[in-house]
């Protein structure tokens, strides 16, 4: 099997991220839940991985890192927690459902106002027309820092300076880019980042959360066990406990410190050119193929390591399908949870064959994704 589906989870990790999961499904209590070993070492890994995603996004607090599930449900902590009835919010139509329907049920039950900044066929996107978005009520704008469909990149230092300029708040969606772009919180101004554990950082599925900069509160999200102040009506004020409740997923955790480990030990910069090389490879290859279009038009400030394209007018499923069965190959096809962007890419019938690698792939692996490519264009 060669998988390059690494933009929906990264199947491929290193091999230190099971050993750990499995170090603490044997060892493990619950984490502030007790005095005992059990409990204090859990404890420690949980604190260490906090610490090592502060360190990631130079986040200037490991307490402000909470876990959670996913991205997706850090980002509805943001939208729900930061918006209400008379304020005004933005996005760009390059953001994922996990941004956008959290948006639209603010916009559907409590009127909140939204502007959706869009997207040219290159995938860039127009900074200038952001500006011009804002009003005297804007309160938040959340935006994905990479699109899921094209790879591209786009330029969040700039979108913080221009949302702090009007009085706004800016949170990223970093579920594409954490671990494969670089993510500076405190040089760049970025309030909250949302994050995902189970893609570019290497922690296995049920993990990810936010990271929030000095002086950024969110309201509590779910409340419950905390494991301390139990006679309290109300759950923590604290962080990151008042961002988490019930026990954590702390052996979910400790296998996201040790690919969190792997990062810092090669580099995002590292990561990035290696998974740059094979994305640039394989496009090379595929892009002068008879039928193949690329989508998008690399209008973004960088890429992560996708390559999305579709052959003729053959649904993007059928070519998916064929990649699967007849050469093993794993990638994905149709909407990506990503309506706006395929909407923009003018993909939204046909869908789009998505490519994502990751440095764990090989030029090897890539030379037969063209191969097949080709075969299944007719080229071969
Ligand atoms: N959002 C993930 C993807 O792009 C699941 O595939």
């Amino acid at each position: 099997m060669i998988y390059f589906d690494n933009a929906a989870t990264t199947m491929l990790k290193p091999p230190e991220v099971a050993q750990a999961v499995a170090r603490a499904i044997g060892s493990f209590g619950g984490v502030g839940r007790g005095v005992h070993d059990a409990s204090l070492s859990a404890g420690v890994a949980v604190y260490r991985c906090r610490q090592q995603v502060a360190r990631l996004f130079n986040a200037p607090d490991a307490k402000r890192v909470a876990f959670g599930l996913n991205v997706t449900e850090a980002l509805n902590a943001v939208v729900s927690g930061l918006l209400h009835a008379g304020d005004h919010a933005i996005t760009t139509a390059a953001s994922h459902n996990s941004v956008l329907r959290p948006l639209f049920r603010k916009v559907d039950e409590e009127g909140v106002e939204l502007d959706i900044l869009p997207v040219a066929p290159d995938a860039s996107i127009d900074y200038d027309a952001f500006a011009a978005l804002f009003r005297p009520n804007t309160r938040l704008v959340v935006v994905t820092h990479a699109s899921n469909l094209t790879g591209d990149v786009y330029d969040v230092a700039s979108m913080a300076r221009i949302a702090h300029e009007h009085g706004a708040l800016i949170c990223i969606d970093a579920a594409q880019t954490a671990g494969v772009v670089p993510i500076d919180m405190q040089r760049d101004g970025i309030d909250i980042v949302a994050f995902t554990g189970h893609k570019s950082l290497y922690g296995p599925q049920g993990t990810g959360g936010l990271c929030l900069a000095d002086g950024i509160d969110l309201p509590w999200f779910k409340v419950g066990g905390s494991g301390t102040h139990s006679y309290d009506r109300e759950h923590p004020a604290f962080y990151p406990e008042r961002l988490e409740a019930g026990t954590l997923n702390a052996h979910g955790i400790a296998g996201l410190s040790a690919g969190l480990a792997h990062i810092e030990e090669l580099g995002v910069e590292e990561i990035a050119r290696q998974t740059a090389a094979l994305a640039d490879r394989f496009e090379a290859g595929v892009r002068d193929v008879p039928g193949v279009r690329i989508v998008g038009g690399h209008g973004g400030v960088g890429r992560t390591g996708i390559v999305a394209l579709n052959i003729g007018d053959i649904d993007s499923a059928q070519v998916a399908d064929a990649l699967g069965y007849d050469y093993g190959i794993c990638v994905r096809a149709g909407a990506h949870c990503a309506p706006l962007m395929h909407e923009a890419m003018g993909t939204a019938q046909q869908g789009a064959v998505r490519f994502s690698f990751s440095h764990f792939n090989t030029a090897d692996e890539v030379d037969a994704g063209i191969a097949a490519i080709r075969e299944i264009a007719g080229d071969a």
